[in-house]
């Protein structure tokens, strides 16, 4: 009776709240693209809570249960608050030890009845025998910093925290890193469990293919604030090949600053395609949201209902992106490569790096020709090596083969796009294209679609088909192709991007990343490296100043 009556009040409560229960077959996800804002560090965290909270108290948020924001817009090191180990079980809105803004965030999750993930900077004390296994040892002022997500419940508890283990660039000199990265799961009412790491993490086998390969992890969290390269790793580009590789969802919320490269946020079901994605050339503050299909042994619970497309037309001038920024990827002018003929219309092409090799077949159809415009060059490239890296910061061992856009015939035009205001024509569709290569087995590797048009989005996955054979094991040479099954006016990427996670280590220019004998002795006396704690504390210091206009 008791029992059926509390069943009853958990019903209610639950269909009032909509909430997905454990045997529904989709959660409902929520991911915030959202701007960086101007001030001080104290002003602009200030500012950001606020806009945090009202998004949270927004009535387009009553139906979620999972709502993501992106990395590094909230706070910054001058603003770090402590976060409690989850293993504390502690509710900030209740147990007030920790920074303001770490306790309005947690009683907004209860008030919403939400899961929550924000991602902030984190302090910790640290000193002899005390704080976290950091590979820098502790600096003088005895606090470090992290970059670190946050998971609190539906009652604002603290169930799950990750500190980001692939630092991008300056935050080298700013923030600690683990030795043993975090592995950092949980698990929610709804019967879904997920997995999170930060940004450029994404690139490197630990913690995230680890999650996917070793921890059976479906559903992925992924607060970023990505900075777009072009010809492969814009920011949908890679979020949506990345899910679609692994065959995992991606819940993916990035910073927005179209002019700094950082824009593009989405909802993605592995194989299935994107739910709700989307890049902005101003930047903007967006909700995005989603019904997410659960994985059940792996795979999605539901089909998803068959989008239909509108029906190919043959344009000379399409909508484009031009006021978001990219890197250029360095990495291609060490491709094999070859320039295609101005006016292609087919193309049946073998280009070998060294003894990998990649297929290329090609048709397109003219269009229309003008003087007034511009049209971009195509190459066909093929890689296989380690003399790359990840957008310059680390370095990689990577397998390409791909056809790519360049403003003219020099490879150096390739990976960046016409500016505005010069007027580009489509003289010709892609009919077909093809492209495929035979992927070397290794331990640890991933391959991914890499397509883009000119608006910086992939293909939709109704649009190509990606075949691997033998199915994708790594100790297996893979031949993989991928065919386009829809025309496309606007090509600017069309190829297969593999990612082999060297374990060649990245110094960064400081001796932390690798001096292990160096930091044990740290570790026992942090005062005998006095010239370099100095330099970590000096740069920390400048580094906050630029960080004010950077927000990094
Ligand atoms: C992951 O799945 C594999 C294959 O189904 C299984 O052998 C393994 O035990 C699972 N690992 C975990 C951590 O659940
Ligand atoms: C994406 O999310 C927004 C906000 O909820 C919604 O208005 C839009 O319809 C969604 N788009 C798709 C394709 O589901
Ligand atoms: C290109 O290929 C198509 C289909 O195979 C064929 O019909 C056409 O004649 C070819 N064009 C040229 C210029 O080779
Ligand atoms: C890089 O690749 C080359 C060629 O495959 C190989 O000989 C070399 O050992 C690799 N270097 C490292 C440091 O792994
Ligand atoms: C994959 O592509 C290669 C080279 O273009 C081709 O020979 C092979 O038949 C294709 N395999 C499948 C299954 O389509
Ligand atoms: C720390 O210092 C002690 C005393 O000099 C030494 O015995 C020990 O090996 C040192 N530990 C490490 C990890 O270097
Ligand atoms: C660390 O080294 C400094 C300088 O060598 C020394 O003065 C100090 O006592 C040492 N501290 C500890 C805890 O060993």
């Amino acid at each position: 009776m008791w029992l059926q009556l509390l069943l009853g009040l958990t019903l209610f409560v639950a269909i009032s709240k909509q909430l997905s229960l454990p045997t529904d077959p989709t959660y409902h996800a929520g991911v915030v693209e959202f701007t960086v804002q101007k001030g001080t560090a104290k002003q602009r965290t200030e500012e950001t809570t606020n806009l945090f909270l009202s998004i949270i108290r927004g009535a387009d948020v009553a139906d979620l249960d999972m709502l993501v924001f992106p990395e590094v817009v909230l706070n910054s090191p001058e603003t770090a608050t402590f976060v409690p180990d989850p293993a504390q079980n502690v509710t900030p809105c209740f147990m007030t030890d920790y920074d303001v803004f770490l306790v309005e965030l947690s009683c907004a999750a209860r008030s919403r009845g939400i899961y929550l993930v924000v991602n902030m900077q984190e302090k910790e004390l640290c000193g002899k025998g005390y704080g976290a296994d950091t590979w820098a040892p502790c600096p003088n002022d005895g606090v470090r910093i992290f970059n670190t997500n946050v998971v609190f419940d539906r009652t604002g508890k603290v169930i799950s925290r990750y500190r980001k283990s692939h630092l991008w660039r300056r935050e080298y000199k700013t923030r600690a890193v683990l030795k043993q990265a975090d592995i950092s799961t949980f698990t929610t009412d709804f019967g879904v469990t997920f997995g999170h790491f930060i940004c450029f993490d994404m690139m490197f086998y630990e913690p995230a293919m680890r999650l996917v390969l070793e921890k059976n992890i479906t559903d992925i969290i992924y607060p970023t604030y990505w900075f777009s390269e072009l010809p492969f790793l814009t920011a949908i580009q890679l979020q949506e090949g990345w899910a679609y590789a692994n065959d995992v969802n991606l819940l993916a919320a990035d910073g927005s600053w179209p002019e700094t490269k950082t824009t593009g946020s989405g909802i993605y079901a592995g194989r299935l395609g994107r739910l709700n994605a989307s890049i902005y050339e101003q930047p903007t503050r967006q909700l995005l949201k989603a019904h997410v299909p659960k994985r059940i042994h792996g795979q999605p619970a539901v089909e998803l209902p068959t989008i239909v497309l509108p029906r190919f037309q043959p344009l000379l001038t399409t909508q484009r992106i031009t006021q978001v920024d990219t890197y250029r990827d360095f990495n291609l002018d060490i491709f094999a490569t070859i320039l295609l003929p101005l006016n292609f219309l087919n193309v049946s092409q073998r280009v070998c790096h060294n003894a990998f090799c990649c297929e290329f077949e090609l048709q397109r159809r003219f269009i229309d020709n003008s003087n007034v415009y511009a049209a971009y060059r195509y190459r066909l490239g093929a890689y296989f090596g380690n003399e790359t890296t990840v957008l310059r910061v680390d370095r990689t061992e990577q397998a390409v083969c791909a056809l790519f856009a360049c403003r003219d015939a020099e490879l150096i035009s390739c990976g960046s796009i016409f500016p505005a205001g010069v007027a580009v024509a489509n003289t010709h569709y892609f009919e077909q294209a093809h492209v495929s290569g035979d992927f070397p087995a290794a331990a640890r590797r991933l391959i991914m679609p890499s397509t883009l048009n000119g608006v910086f989005m992939p293909l939709p996955v109704a649009q190509y088909e990606w075949l691997e054979s033998p199915a994708a094991k790594l100790l297996q040479r893979t031949r993989v192709n991928l065919t386009l099954t829809a025309p496309q006016n606007d090509l600017l990427t069309f190829g297969i991007w593999a990612n082999y996670f060297t374990q060649l280590q990245s110094t960064h220019g400081l001796n932390h990343m690798q001096a292990v004998n160096a930091n044990s002795n740290a570790d026992n006396n942090s005062s005998n490296l006095p010239a370099l704690n100095l330099f970590l504390l000096s740069t920390l210091f400048v580094l906050l100043g630029v960080f004010n206009k950077l927000t990094l």
